[in-house]
């Protein structure tokens, strides 16, 4: 009966794409039964780059939600939860920055990334900084030891577990356990013009709500190899978007290695893999978008689906928080 705890989430920036399909969604759907799963709809650290935002970061909670579950999450199994109406979160949070270095907060390679992506230059809002330190708060407050996301995520469940470390040494006890991140070995899908990663927020992306149309019309738009003009001519894979995604896709895989031996020696076209691409997109995304429609619906269920799983998050969550005050010996009254 003592099942291992997930928790993870997402921020709620925008709906969910393909990528997210691939690199975490997939693995908890697979992970419901075996496993105690909480899944965060991120609100809070959405606003730590979208403070001028909260319109978005609002509007996007239920459009997130009925990604999730339009794709199959079972509200039975999985407690669908509002990161900032989870008050221990934003307690622990605090607590945990005095656990951390604001060197190592700069050093964290997603961070890194995010920080120059995203253009702030000096003028890094100290929330987004720090929200390290919140996502560690999220993941332990809910004691979890799995966390399934993209590849981009590990750097922050290390360091996670760094402060995991730390607050156990000065408590001389184990009151939190560290965590483990559970990643696909596909790695982070390129976006559809094979320049920058899928992202939510540039315009790269195949949503899990795509219409066919725009599904098509992504295909025909996808980067392929720039050289390879003729059907006859060798193609390459590297760098090919269509084959990224198929390798991410396709269930016959062994074909799928009899079509790039084809590709490269030359006499494959591009209309042709695109073709078998479009036909499994098509096929992966049309259930999702009816559910998804349906669902939309009735708002009333969403949102029943959201408070319960939020009101199930609170009672874990405080009780994880009252643990870390107690073994750290804090003055309570
Ligand atoms: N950082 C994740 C994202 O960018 C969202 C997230 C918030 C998360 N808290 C988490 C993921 C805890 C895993 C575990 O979408």
């Amino acid at each position: 009966m003592n099942r291992p705890t997930i928790l993870t989430g997402d921020r709620t920036t925008g709906p969910l794409h393909i990528g997210h399909y691939a690199g975490s969604l997939s693995n908890r759907l697979r992970y419901q039964d075996s496993h105690e799963q909480f899944l965060l709809l991120a609100d809070s650290q959405a606003l730590t780059d979208n403070a001028h935002d909260p319109q978005k970061v609002r509007r996007n909670v239920i459009e997130v939600a009925l990604d999730y579950l339009a794709v199959g999450i079972d509200p039975g199994r999985t407690a669908i939860c509002l990161q900032s109406q989870i008050p221990a979160l934003a307690e622990l949070s605090m607590l945990y920055l005095n656990f951390v270095t604001v060197a190592r907060l700069e050093r964290n390679p997603t961070i890194k990334d995010e920080i120059r992506a995203r253009g702030f230059g000096r003028d890094i809002p100290a929330g987004f900084l720090c929200y390290p330190a919140a996502q560690a708060a999220d993941i332990t407050a809910f004691k979890a030891t799995v966390v399934p996301v993209g590849e981009d995520q590990a750097p922050l469940i290390e360091q996670t577990n760094e402060i995991v470390r730390r607050i156990n040494a000065v408590a001389g006890c184990l009151v939190l356990p560290e965590a483990r991140a559970i990643i696909p070995k596909a790695g982070r899908l390129p976006g559809i013009h094979g320049k920058a990663k899928m992202s939510k927020s540039s315009r790269n992306a195949i949503a899990l709500s795509a219409s066919s149309e725009q599904i098509r019309s992504a295909v025909r738009a996808m980067f392929t190899d720039p050289n390879h003009l003729r059907v006859e001519d060798p193609g390459r894979i590297e760098g090919n978007v269509v084959f990224a995604y198929l390798d991410a896709f396709d269930p016959d895989q062994d074909e799928i290695a009899e079509l790039k031996a084809q590709y490269q020696r030359g006499g494959l076209g591009d209309g042709t893999i695109k073709a078998r691409l479009e036909v499994i997109l098509q096929d992966l995304i049309a259930p999702i978008r009816e559910r998804r429609a349906q669902l939309s619906e009735d708002r009333g269920y969403v949102l029943e689906v959201i408070k319960e799983g939020t009101e199930r998050a609170r009672e874990r969550t405080e009780a994880t928080k009252r643990e870390v005050v107690n073994a750290l010996d804090l003055f309570q009254l």
